[in-house]
């Protein structure tokens, strides 16, 4: 599967202002600054699509994008961003659980982690959060292209020992670079399918 056209749709603040949930849709999220944005471009090949900053917390509202005039790509704001007032933090924290649980048209969330970090605590809360709430996802290690593969596999080997004492059944990992596309067919192929067993 590839994209052909990508057009953002809104911003919304919270759940009641997103679009009619009349088509599935996909969200990123993640840390603050560890490629959410980014990756949108890369999957949809359009550089300015979701904005994007080197510095943490450019995505501050529920972002969607309509691909292809029937499904919808979803940047969300990320979480763990210290410099944010607390006020702000609850508010966010708030909005993206009340997105997470009764968005009903939310096929998969794909939760992005840095592969140059170890398995972080931050992350690991919110993926049990997840499975408490049973909210299916797809993990996407980012940033691949800044370390190298030794340094890819080492975290990765941490990441996947970690998983195998929480999960009994281990998410799909996908290793990903939002410079040289790597992951892109991966999680294009994902989608499709997500998508052709959606519509049977
Ligand atoms: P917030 O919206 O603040 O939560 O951040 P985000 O998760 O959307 O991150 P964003 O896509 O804005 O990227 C943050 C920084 O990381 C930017 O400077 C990107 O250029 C850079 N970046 C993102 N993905 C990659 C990648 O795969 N490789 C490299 N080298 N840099 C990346
Ligand atoms: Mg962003």
């Amino acid at each position: 599967m590839d994209i052909k056209v990508a057009r953002f749709i809104k911003s919304s603040v919270l759940l009641e202002q997103c679009p009619p949930p009349d088509k599935p849709e996909f969200a990123f999220i993640g840390r603050s600054n560890v490629g959410k944005s980014s990756l949108i471009n890369m999957l949809t090949q359009k550089k300015e699509l979701a904005k994007t900053s080197a510095k943490p917390g450019k995505t501050q509202h529920i972002n969607h994008f309509e691909i292809d005039g029937n499904w919808y790509l979803v940047d969300l704001p990320g979480y763990g961003w210290s410099k944010v007032s607390k006020e702000k933090k609850t508010a966010w924290g708030k909005m993206i659980e009340d997105y997470l649980v009764n968005r009903e048209n939310l096929a998969c969330l794909f939760v992005l982690i840095d592969s140059r970090l170890e398995p972080q605590t931050i992350d690991y809360e919110f993926l049990t959060w997840l499975g408490e709430n049973a909210i299916p996802f797809v993990l996407a290690f980012t940033k691949t292209d800044k370390i190298s593969r030794n340094k890819v596999a080492s975290n990765m080997a941490a990441h996947l020992k970690k998983l195998k004492i929480e999960w009994e059944e281990l998410p799909m990992i996908i290793e990903t670079s939002a410079i040289n596309l790597t992951g892109r067919e991966r999680l294009l192929g994902f989608i499709d399918n997500t998508l052709s067993q959606i519509r049977g």
